[in-house]
């Protein structure tokens, strides 16, 4: 299996689990992991993960919470720090999502703002014409939440909310997690088994 370079952004959108979940499953399988997370990303991690390292320790506490999926490599950017190679159109990567993406992260991109690390990579991915998964979670959505998405696809981004099925008959959080997680792997074309296909175990 090729071993890929992926750029996972997590933003201040309700989900956070989606996000840690996805680096979960990229690392494990061997992949390169750049991860930027938002201020108010770091803040949803406390509300709903009970995540609060220090700002100083963060990147010490996430190498050490994923300790264990150690086949891959998980470099962790600060958004402002632009030496993070996802932000040249010059390093190929294979594509990068945002999840959960809040629609103030979304709105920056579908304006061009590039106004922090992770609004650039986006910009890059968007202008060398590579992947780029968004996958936003708020309710209702409001026009120009829908115009931005709407800008955003017309020029390729995939736009893929997270809202699970409940064909394959969730039975735990994990399940609904792991339905939106793998539908954005497969995106991403990252091999995965996250999720019952229609067609397998229905019959
Ligand atoms: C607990 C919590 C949940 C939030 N949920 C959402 C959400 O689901 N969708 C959204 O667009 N914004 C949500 N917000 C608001 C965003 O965090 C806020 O608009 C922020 O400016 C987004 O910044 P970012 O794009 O840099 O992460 C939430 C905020 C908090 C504290």
């Amino acid at each position: 299996m090729k071993k890929m370079k992926l750029g996972v952004g997590i933003t201040g959108a309700s989900g956070a689990k989606y996000g840690i979940r996805l680096v979960e499953e990229l690392l494990r399988a061997g992949h390169t992991v750049h991860l930027m997370i938002t201020e108010a990303g770091w803040q949803v991690f406390h509300d709903e993960l009970d995540f609060a390292p220090a700002v100083d320790e963060r990147e010490t506490f996430l190498q050490g919470y994923f300790k264990k999926y150690s086949a891959g490599e998980l470099h962790y950017w600060t958004l402002r720090d632009f030496n993070c190679p996802m932000a040249s159109g010059s390093y190929n990567s294979d594509g990068m999502i945002i999840i959960p993406c809040s629609m103030g992260t979304l709105s920056g991109i579908a304006h061009g703002a590039s106004g922090n690390l992770l609004e650039r990579c986006a910009d890059v991915m968007i202008k060398e014409g590579r992947k780029l998964v968004l996958v936003p979670r708020e309710t209702p959505f409001n026009a120009l939440h829908l115009e931005n998405m709407l800008k955003l696809s017309r020029i390729g981004v995939k736009i893929l909310p997270a809202m699970p099925g409940f064909y394959q008959r969730p039975q735990t959080l994990d399940d609904l997690v792991n339905f939106v997680v793998g539908k954005a792997l497969d995106q991403l074309d990252v091999e995965n088994h996250l999720f019952t296909r229609w067609g397998e175990g229905h019959e």
